[in-house]
């Protein structure tokens, strides 16, 4: 109940500008996004690239509806792709699309996307494309799949949540594709979505089971394994693939006691770095993640 309340709260922005202005609470998101500015993003992606991490980066932003906007957030992954190629940063962007115009329409969509990608391809760099609510499921997989017939180095993202999903990873393993597992971060309706937590890490156990089988990965399949979880990274070991055919991804801020585990297996960890100053969305998303997180903020601003 907590964490659909917090997830209600994610879509009332004045609640975030309220937030802004109380230190204690910007401190805390500042636990889980670099800064609000590119360079501070870029910041954290040198330092954890220097400590051997691979990094993707992420503009916060969603649900942008100006034309304007979107131009402008497939802009700034333009200039931090200057950046990327210019200083070899190990570093991938990872974009939604609503923030390239998804609700002006595809076409709107996916020219933003396309120049990002574009960027990406003479930078050498590989480029995510994230998954947000059930109501864009089917078109997010739809502009992925049309836009990687072109520039191929470009990935999609599964929600363990959704009930759909079984079908959606068969297919995405037929056709070889880069893929990042999550469990899902936003509130669906149970028709739609597993609402227990045991049904959704039954159901990544079993997906992620399947885009490590040996005839996924001979297709080229290759799984990005974004969780915390600690029984899910037991699960990933166990199936004794190649260290070099998957990667495990986590969020910048959370579990950073995991990491040292999952290298020493020789697994390569990329974290997603997020920066900008719409970071209510996302910085909810993490609180109704875990209760304890909230608890810790409203004690401190008691005090
Ligand atoms: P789970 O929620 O079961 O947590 C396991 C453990 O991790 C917890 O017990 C706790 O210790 C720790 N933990 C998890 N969240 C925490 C938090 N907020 N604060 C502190 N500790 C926490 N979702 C989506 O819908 N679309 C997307 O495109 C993406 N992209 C994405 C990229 C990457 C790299 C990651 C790691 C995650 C995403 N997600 C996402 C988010 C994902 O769907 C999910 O909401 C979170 O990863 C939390 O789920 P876990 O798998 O960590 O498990």
């Amino acid at each position: 109940m907590m964490r659909a309340f917090l997830l209600a709260l994610s879509r009332h922005p004045a609640l975030g500008r309220a937030m802004d202005r109380m230190p204690l609470a910007r401190r805390l998101v500042r636990r889980f996004v670099a800064g609000t500015r590119l360079p501070d993003g870029l910041d954290v992606v040198r330092r954890l690239n220097a400590e051997g991490l691979d990094t993707a980066l992420t503009y916060l932003g969603e649900n942008v509806r100006s034309l304007a906007g979107a131009r402008a957030a497939a802009d700034v992954y333009g200039e931090a792709l200057d950046v990327i190629a210019r200083e070899r940063l190990r570093c991938t962007p990872s974009l939604k699309l609503t923030q390239m115009g998804l609700d002006l329409g595809d076409e709107v969509c996916v020219a933003n996307t396309r120049r990002v990608l574009e960027r990406a391809h003479a930078a050498g760099t590989f480029v995510w494309i994230d998954m947000e609510q059930s109501t864009y499921t089917e078109r997010t997989l739809a502009i992925w799949e049309r836009l990687r017939r072109d520039v191929p180095r470009v990935g999609c993202v599964i929600q363990a949540y959704l009930r759909r999903s079984e079908s959606d990873i068969r297919r995405l393993a037929a056709l070889g594709a880069t893929v990042r597992l999550c469990k899902g971060a936003y509130l669906e309706p149970p028709a739609l979505a597993f609402p227990g937590r045991r049904e959704v890490d039954d159901s990544y156990a079993r997906l992620m089971g399947r885009l490590l089988a040996p005839e996924s990965l001979a297709r080229g399949t290759y799984p990005a394994l974004a969780t915390h979880d600690e029984r899910m990274h037991v699960l990933a070991a166990q199936a004794r693939v190649a260290p070099e055919k998957l990667e495990m991804q986590m969020l910048y801020g959370i579990r950073s006691d995991l990491h040292a585990g999952l290298r020493a297996r020789g697994l390569r960890l990329r974290l997603l770095v997020p920066f900008g100053e719409d970071w209510y969305g996302y910085f909810m998303r993490r609180l109704a993640e875990r209760p304890a997180n909230l608890a810790f903020l409203l004690r401190n601003l008691a005090r």
